[in-house]
């Protein structure tokens, strides 16, 4: 028997679970918003029921434990030597990213991102009253995604353009970048006087054979220049005990977040949130490692399956992430029209492109994180609608 066992049901109805909300008394299959249908780590689990059994829920000091299992974890498994000092935590990814706009814009400035890419950035640039300035990504024949460099340059150059919000791997792209591409865009960033925030919260779910490289590990120069925020809660499934972390080598910035988290009013972690980031970055490598082996045959299969009955369709290759990616243009339809069609006909739950900003307007995003009975019958209700198309 395998150590960890993906298939095993769980049922999430009656879970208050988001993403299960709108299948909560019918039988829609939800494939869209990222978190998993997996339980997490059992170590995960079992320090969560310790601190349950304890009874007493009060305010948390968070304690150096917190600090040193991010620290080690960096180091052990990706090379990436953190100071303690350059830690700052918050309640998540996205407040984390909210905050770290708040510190280094003026309302007015514009912040330049890689489009398609992940939909909360565009409402955090607007609530800090800054402008989103677009660098759409390249998109090949064969469905993978590149950088326009000569396009990113030129909005780098732009004396409105502050930060750039980058995501590394890149959701919904799909690609893990390489230590060439984060250096160059690390170097266009420092001629340009841009700094770069780096959000890495994927950054565990990258496929074998593929390697993430944290961007702060390029060179002491590329660390200064950027603002990494992480957590472990997407790849352990613990998005909803909120911990996350700020990772900043500038001690003036570090000043300034730390400011910006108190206006913001997200600076105080559950002590749920705090037990797991703790017990995933200390004890959970193993259930990580089987998680994405699973994920990536979950990714295959649904791949050959899609394209083997609607050979029309086109799926970005999975370097990193539990979302497969997927251009419907070829059946006459855009994600709108694909999401609408699949949740009414086929009762499967995907997410359009279109959320995504314009250049994802003609994909749906499918969560391919849940176990592979639920995705086989999933695709079987998909490939039935869109063969009658
Ligand atoms: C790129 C990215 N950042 C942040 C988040 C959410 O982070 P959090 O739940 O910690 O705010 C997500 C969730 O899907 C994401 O894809």
């Amino acid at each position: 028997m395998r150590e960890f066992d993906f298939d095993a049901p769980v049922e999430r109805r009656g879970t208050w679970s988001y993403k299960w909300h709108e299948a909560e008394d019918n039988d829609v299959i939800p494939l869209w918003v990222a978190d998993m249908d997996f339980r997490t780590a059992p170590p995960v689990v079992e320090a969560l029921q310790r601190r349950a059994a304890h009874g007493v829920f009060g305010y948390v000091a968070v304690p150096d434990e917190f600090y040193n299992a991010a620290i080690s974890w960096f180091h052990r498994r990706h090379g990436w030597d953190i100071d303690c000092e350059w830690i700052q935590y918050t309640t998540g990814v996205v407040p984390a990213v909210s905050v770290v706009i708040k510190a280094l814009t003026q309302p007015g400035d514009k912040v330049l991102m890689l489009t398609p890419i992940y939909n909360c950035f565009f409402s955090c640039i607007r609530n800090n009253g800054c402008e989103i300035e677009e660098s759409p990504l390249i998109y090949h024949d064969d469905a993978t995604y590149t950088i326009d460099w000569e396009d990113l340059e030129r909005h780098l150059a732009n004396p409105a353009v502050h930060v750039l919000l980058f995501c590394n791997p890149h959701n919904p792209a799909c690609r893990v970048w390489s230590p060439e591409e984060l250096s160059r865009v690390g170097n266009l960033c420092i001629k340009h006087n841009v700094r770069i925030i780096s959000d890495e919260i994927h950054c565990e779910l990258v496929m074998p054979g593929h390697r993430y490289t944290p961007f702060g590990a390029l060179s002491p120069e590329i660390q200064n220049q950027v603002v990494t925020c992480v957590s472990p809660s997407k790849s352990f499934n613990t998005a909803g005990l909120q911990a996350a972390i700020i990772v900043c080598s500038d001690a003036q910035l570090q000043v300034k977040i730390d400011r910006a988290i108190n206006d913001n009013e997200v600076c105080d972690l559950n002590p749920f949130g705090v037990e797991a980031f703790i017990a995933a970055y200390n004890h959970g490598e193993p259930w990580l490692d089987a998680l994405c082996h699973y994920i990536q045959s979950n990714f295959n299969w649904l791949r050959d399956e899609l394209l083997r009955n609607l050979p029309m369709l086109r799926i970005t290759p999975l370097d990193g992430t539990y979302l497969m990616w997927v251009n419907c243009s070829a059946l006459g339809m855009d994600g709108d029209q694909m999401t609408q069609l699949l949740m009414e006909k086929a009762h499967v739950q995907v997410n359009p492109g279109s959320m995504y900003g314009d250049a994802g307007k003609p994909f749906i995003r499918i969560n391919l994180a849940t176990q592979l009975s639920r995705l086989q019958e999933a695709a079987h209700r998909i490939i039935t609608v869109l063969s009658m198309c």
